[in-house]
């Protein structure tokens, strides 16, 4: 027979009680994550209370540090995958004033919105303030670039850099460089094109000759092919060991060094057999008197591909994309154009004085600077406590300035969130543009690319306007983040005026 159980009761007890039991236990269990959560937000809140106090204290810009960690970093970066970012910047503004307190990946960052900071901070560069790129980026440009060098060495190199893209080496030489590759360039068109794809490679040939003297082939091609691979890496934000992107960069700079470093030693031999000096960047450095080496070369060269390869062609692409929208400012660009084209042969360059004659188009330039910010801002960091305008930046900070912040405040320009080239024709700049307009940065570190890059931009709008008609009929979604541009790269569909559909 078997055995009854001890306590019948306890049997009972167990099995109707269980589910009791269970409620039991998921109740406490639950009041405890519940209570758990509730400390651990009132620590946060009071974390975030007691920075923000600690902060204000210290005499920084209101604002919002956001999410311990993350800050706002997630909350810019949504904005800036929109068509229209603004509100970011503008809530914030209308909240704090235009210099508040923030914090942007991974760091409190103070945020300058306001012309007469960003202008304070960039001339105080090395003084106040040195540049702050993150580690990602400073590492794929390498030690020797222009962004990572400072004092005495950053100004001989900065004004090197200048010298060959100035006003003299434009007469000289360069204006009739970038008329031939622009035009070899349209020459190749056919019927569908991708704008911004095809400036690229324009801009690529342009830069390539001006260090080297080479013209474009299968040489400049593959380098650009590699090039373009380092740009990614330069927006993935991101860390070797996480990132495929970032190491394919990685690897394709080391391709980019290996290619250059070649073209470097083959000049070094030529000039040793006595050739003819050119009049390029790479034979100006190699003659330097204290002899730069392979690598700083190859460093200096990446650093200016960079620079060229992303803006530059934004800013040609834009320039079509708001015409295309504002028919009235294209007709007066065409006219403008064919003037000029009219007193030249076909084949004739463009001079100099054709450039300073483009009037119009220079307001067109500026405007598309002013609305498309390619370079939104830039990073700062503060080498001691510095006090502007009553407030106090401590040492060690970073700053961000926001170039787009000033450009579209319609404190500085009328209706300044529309594409309105004719406003630098007339003074309906609110403000002298000098002291609100920074599309080039200012300061010791202006970008020295900025006539080149008007001139280019300039050129290209020349050829583009006298030998083609063009329409966009595809929707085409303008983004800002990792950098601006249109998804689609901006197709179009170009036909050679006069004549039919070219294809040559
Ligand atoms: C529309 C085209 C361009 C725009 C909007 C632009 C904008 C800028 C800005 C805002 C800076 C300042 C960065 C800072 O202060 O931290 C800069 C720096 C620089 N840019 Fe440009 N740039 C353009 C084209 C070019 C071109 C064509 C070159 C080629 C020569 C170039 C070479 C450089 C270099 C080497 C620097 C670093 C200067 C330094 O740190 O001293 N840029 N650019
Ligand atoms: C441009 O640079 C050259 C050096 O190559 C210099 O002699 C000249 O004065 C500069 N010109 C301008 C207009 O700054
Ligand atoms: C365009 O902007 C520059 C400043 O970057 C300024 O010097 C120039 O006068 C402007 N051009 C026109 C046509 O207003």
């Amino acid at each position: 027979m078997q055995k009854p159980p001890a306590c019948p009761l306890s049997h009972l007890h167990i099995y109707s009680l269980y589910p009791f039991l269970s409620i039991i236990i998921m109740a406490f269990s639950f009041s405890f994550t519940a209570l758990a959560l509730l400390i651990s937000s009132l620590a946060a809140a009071f974390l975030l209370l007691f920075r923000r106090t600690r902060y204000l204290r210290m005499g920084l810009p209101p604002g919002s540090l956001g999410f311990p960690l993350i800050g706002e970093t997630l909350q810019l970066i949504k904005a800036y995958k929109t068509e229209d970012p603004e509100p970011f910047i503008d809530e914030r503004v209308t909240r704090y004033g235009s210099v508040f307190t923030t914090h942007l990946f991974g760091e409190p960052t103070v945020f300058s919105a306001d012309a007469e900071t960003n202008r304070f901070v960039l001339q105080n560069e090395g003084k106040l303030f040195e540049c702050a790129y993150p580690a990602s980026i400073s590492n794929l440009m390498g030690k020797h670039s222009l962004i990572r060098m400072e004092g005495s060495l950053h100004k001989r190199m900065h004004s090197f850099t200048m010298s060959f893209a100035n006003a003299s080496a434009m007469k000289d030489h360069l204006m009739v460089d970038i008329d031939r590759l622009v035009r070899f360039n349209l020459g190749s068109w056919s019927s569908r094109v991708l704008l911004m794809e095809e400036s690229k490679k324009m801009t690529f040939d342009v830069a390539v000759k001006q260090l080297t003297s080479f013209d474009p082939g299968e040489w400049s091609e593959n380098l650009r092919k590699e090039y373009h691979l380092v740009i990614e890496g330069f927006f993935s934000l991101s860390h070797p060991l996480f990132s495929t992107t970032y190491r394919k960069a990685i690897k394709a700079r080391r391709k980019v060094a290996e290619a250059l470093t070649a073209v470097i030693m083959e000049r070094r031999e030529e000039e040793k057999e006595g050739a003819e000096r050119k009049t390029d960047m790479l034979a100006a450095l190699i003659a330097a008197d204290d002899g730069f080496s392979d690598e700083e070369i190859v460093d200096f060269f990446v650093a200016i591909l960079v620079d060229a390869y992303e803006t530059t062609p934004t800013i040609m692409t834009l320039a079509v994309k708001f015409l295309t929208e504002t028919p009235l400012a294209l007709a007066q660009l065409k006219e403008e154009h064919e003037k000029i084209r009219a007193m030249k042969s076909d084949s004739e360059s463009l001079e100099w004085s054709d450039y300073k004659s483009m009037t119009f188009t220079q307001c067109v330039v500026n405007e598309t600077l002013r609305v498309a910010n390619v370079i939104g801002g830039v990073f700062r960091r503060a080498m001691t406590d510095v006090e502007i305008n009553g407030y106090k930046i401590p040492k060690g900070w970073k700053v961000f300035l926001s170039f787009r912040g000033v450009h579209l405040d319609p404190n500085n320009f009328n209706d300044a969130r529309t594409f309105n080239p004719w406003r630098w024709q007339s003074n309906s700049v609110t403000t002298s543009p000098s002291k609100v307009f920074t599309p080039f940065g200012g300061g010791p570190r202006i970008c020295p690319g900025y006539e080149l890059a008007r001139v280019a931009i300039s050129v290209f709008l020349h050829h583009l306007v006298t030998s083609f008609s063009w329409v966009h009929e595809e929707k085409d979604k303008m983004v800002f983040f990792p950098t601006t541009r249109t998804q689609k790269r901006y197709p179009i569909t170009v036909k050679r005026r006069g004549g039919g559909l070219s294809s040559t």
